[in-house]
């Protein structure tokens, strides 16, 4: 390992400077007018990987964004690692919050600033280059290693589930690696072994077949914004309870271990308070910030559209209301019975009086992963060695889908190991990376292909 610490450590701002190459590209795969952007970055990255010595590189076509698939097979009777992880990237919008712009990455302080810097190219990169390491100082990895780095993750992984059906044979390997989650904080590495799920779900409501005058009509029909709102406004009780029928039937409890371990982590509800910015905090009653969004699920509005919202004033009936509502989602709720539940329920609350539509977006499953497994000491090892600190077991409120879609599809458990940290600002403006992070991530995936070897 000697060799390849060194071999890291005299390449620090060559490191940099192509991480930055990467973040240039604007592959924000929601948007239809960067199809070719998203596509000239897998091509960016799969050439990347030709150059380091990776074999069987392609970009493999889908109905969306190319999949950017990779593998090195030279070490026989060794585990095989498949390492997934995603180079799309969320809109950078509203850019007149970045103070830099998104594209054009800048370092300021510790912090490397980008979209898409922690979420996930940066810590797509920092592998990538744990793997040039090993490969330029020794010719050969210490492990059989597959990667798969997909362009379509921040849009529910459209075309990801068929591809892995195709490539079942392919895919096959003793575990699964993915860094695109967080620290616990600055300064302390951890081992995430929980996510939550998720179902995205659209309201449309409809009232008068047209704006109406609000005082020549007001009063007489239902006004879809009212009728929209009261609705969204049943969906939490008093004591932070998610209302609809059925709801928490399948969601496993807390273990008083489990609290007892989220409890000793160091953790200011006050700092936390402050750090958001907001008079107090608010939840499900009974329960702590951690275990609030770790281990219990959600219903949260993201968005709602309707009527007037100029300057000043209008006077009128909206004809319809929109509303987008995610649901995140914690062991065992189903995400197709949660979002039945949630059809029936609003249709249940609807007057007669408007017509109602209700859409299904991307859903994902909640999952746990096995803190025991061999991978998850060969992980533990390697933060050790890599940031000089025992990295502690976290759960986090965020989705990554497809790690329940390797369990069910390959039996593959995932190890996520994640250098995002609280602050690093992911999916809104100025996200970044700390570059200390970024580098010790290096060494420590350097670190763990060579433990999972031994
Ligand atoms: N990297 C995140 C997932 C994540 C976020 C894990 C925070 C841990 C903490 C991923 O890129 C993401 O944004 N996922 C989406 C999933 C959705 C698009 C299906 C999410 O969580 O909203
Ligand atoms: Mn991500
Ligand atoms: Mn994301």
């Amino acid at each position: 390992m000697d060799q390849v610490l060194s071999y890291i450590a005299s390449n620090h701002p060559r490191y940099l400077e192509e991480l930055k190459d990467f973040l240039r590209i604007p592959s924000v795969s929601t948007h239809p007018h960067h199809r070719d952007d998203v596509q000239r970055c897998a091509r960016f990255l799969a050439d990347e990987l030709v150059r380091i010595g990776m074999q069987r590189v392609e970009c493999v076509p889908t109905g969306g964004h190319p999949i950017v698939y990779a593998e090195w097979l030279g070490a026989p009777g060794k585990p095989t690692v498949l390492f997934y992880g995603h180079y799309d990237v969320q809109p950078a919008e509203p850019f007149e919050l970045w103070e830099t712009p998104p594209f054009d990455p800048a370092v300021r302080g510790e912090n490397l600033f980008a979209r898409g810097a922690t979420d996930d190219k940066g810590q797509v990169w920092l592998h990538v280059k744990a793997l040039e390491a090993h490969l330029a100082r020794h010719g050969r990895l210490p492990v059989n290693i597959k990667l798969l780095i997909e362009g379509e993750e921040e849009v529910s992984s459209r075309h990801l589930d068929a591809y892995i059906d195709d490539h079942a044979e392919d895919l096959k390997a003793d575990v699964v690696l993915i860094s695109d989650t967080g620290m616990y904080d600055y300064e302390q590495p951890s081992i995430c072994y929980g996510l939550r799920g998720l179902v995205y779900m659209e309201i449309r409501i409809e009232g008068p077949c047209k704006d109406l005058h609000s005082g020549g009509f007001g009063g007489s029909v239902s006004n879809p914004l009212n009728v929209l709102s009261g609705i969204i406004a049943q969906f939490i009780d008093d004591d932070g309870r998610i209302t609809i029928p059925g709801f928490y039937d399948d969601v496993v409890p807390l273990t008083d271990a489990e609290r007892r371990a989220f409890a000793s982590l160091p953790f200011s509800e006050e700092d936390y308070r402050n750090r958001l910015g907001v008079g107090a905090l608010a939840g499900e009653k009974g329960y702590s910030s951690l275990e609030r969004i770790w281990a219990r699920p959600t219903c949260d509005v993201n968005g709602l559209l309707g009527g007037f919202t100029g300057e000043g004033s209008k006077t009128v009936l909206p004809s319809k209301g929109m509303a987008k509502v995610s649901m995140r989602l914690v062991p065992d709720q189903n995400p197709d019975r949660i979002a039945e539940a949630f059809e029936t329920y609003v249709r249940q609350l609807a007057p007669a009086s408007v017509n109602i539509e209700v859409i299904r977006h991307g859903t994902g499953k909640p999952m746990l992963t096995p803190t025991e497994h061999p991978a998850v000491r060969a992980a533990a090892t390697a933060i050790e060695k890599g940031f000089g600190k025992k990295p502690v077991f976290i759960r986090e409120g965020g989705s990554i889908p497809v790690v329940a879609t390797f369990k069910e599809k390959l039996g593959l458990s995932t190890v996520l190991m994640g250098y995002g940290l609280p602050d690093c600002d992911a999916h809104a403006p100025n996200e970044k990376f700390n570059l200390k992070n970024y580098y010790r991530g290096i060494y420590t995936a350097a670190w763990f292909y060579s433990e999972i070897g031994s």
